[in-house]
């Protein structure tokens, strides 16, 4: 089969095309046929392997796992003895274990659902990652009916659908963005855009009940003094941002011992996908209420001018590559 793989870390330019075996498929495991596959942070973290802490799982020196991409969207292809929930034949998207930048990719039962009937599968390849940890960041937050919520990195991946799902919950919202993707954050719901390049987001002093941080580009006394003294702030971005060993991730890690010493709640949000939120998201999609954002499409063998287009952040929402069988 074709994919993309890498033998070291580095920039796009260490992928290469290639043809090489299909995964093993275990019992418990599924063989699907990708037919697209999403960029994120993610993986643009375990293609350079910065910062660094990644390297403790996804190994030292090079990459263990030759082929990038968590995203998937596709066909079953096979199935293993102990699955029941699929067959071959089922469109399906979730997170794959072997590498979704490639023809085939394997991933386990509790890592997919059935994907959306109305949508193309880059529509779905968008939505795991970014889709569930929305999901979990604006759950978490606690956020209700009535509450002004501000969300930075709002045209991005996870923030086009945190938007949208805050909008769900019933608060107003107020998205942070570069005015190149402001339009699109309006469409998306939100009540009001505060373009960073020109406003801080403190304009309207501590005025916010939950601020859902998904630049990780903004100083915690700042994102303190736009949020009400009871405010949650929820912290989920920056892991590439800042530091070579541990990126922003020291900041999630801290939250729960920074948030004793303010009045305010931080919480530092780390998002696992799973079954019954990629349910939830298939219902919000199925209904409307939820439309995920592809800003790019790129044929696999683009692979690296995706992650190139990723780095600059020209595309909103999430970029997705289509592989053509
Ligand atoms: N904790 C977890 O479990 C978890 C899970 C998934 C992702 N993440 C992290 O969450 C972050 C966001 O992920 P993503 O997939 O949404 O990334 P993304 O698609 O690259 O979006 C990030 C957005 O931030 C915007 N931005 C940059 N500087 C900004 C600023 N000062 N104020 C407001 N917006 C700014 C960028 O566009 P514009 O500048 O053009 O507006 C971009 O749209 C990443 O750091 C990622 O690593 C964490």
């Amino acid at each position: 089969m074709k994919a993309i793989t890498r033998s070291s870390y580095g920039s796009a330019d260490v992928l290469e095309l290639r043809d090489v075996d299909p995964p093993p498929v275990a019992d418990d495991e599924v063989l699907i046929e990708v037919r697209a596959a999403a960029v994120d942070p993610g993986v643009w973290i375990m293609m350079t392997g910065r910062p660094w802490a990644v390297r403790l799982a996804s190994g030292p020196r090079r990459p263990r796992v030759p082929i990038l991409g968590l995203d998937v969207a596709g066909v079953i292809s096979r199935a293993g003895a102990r699955i029941t929930r699929f067959r071959p034949g089922d469109e399906v998207y979730g997170t794959c274990r072997s590498g979704s930048f490639a023809e085939f990719a394997t991933a386990r039962e509790k890592q997919l659902a059935r994907k959306p009937p109305g949508i193309s599968f880059a529509g779905a390849a968008v939505v795991p990652v970014s889709g569930v940890t929305a999901l979990q960041t604006v759950r978490q937050a606690g956020v209700q009916s009535g509450q002004r919520v501000l969300i930075t990195g709002a045209g991005g991946g996870v923030g086009s659908f945190a938007v949208q799902l805050a909008k769900i919950a019933g608060a107003s919202v107020t998205g942070v963005c570069s005015p190149a993707k402001a339009e699109l954050v309006r469409s998306l719901g939100a009540d009001q855009v505060i373009d960073y390049t020109s406003e801080e987001i403190d304009r309207d002093g501590p005025a916010y009940d939950v601020i859902v941080d998904l630049a990780g580009s903004r100083p915690l006394p700042l994102l303190r003094r736009a949020a009400k003294p009871r405010a949650v702030i929820a912290l989920v971005g920056g892991g590439h941002a800042e530091g070579r060993v541990m990126g922003g991730f020291h900041r999630l890690m801290a939250a729960p011992l920074i948030s004793l010493f303010m009045p305010q709640k931080l919480k530092g949000v780390t998002s696992f996908v799973r079954v019954p939120e990629l349910e939830t998201l298939t219902a919000h999609i199925e209904s409307g209420a939820v439309t995920p954002v592809v800003g790019a499409t790129y044929p696999l063998a683009e692979a690296a001018e995706a992650l190139r287009d990723h780095a600059t952040s020209r595309s909103a929402g999430k970029i997705a590559l289509e592989i053509r069988h």
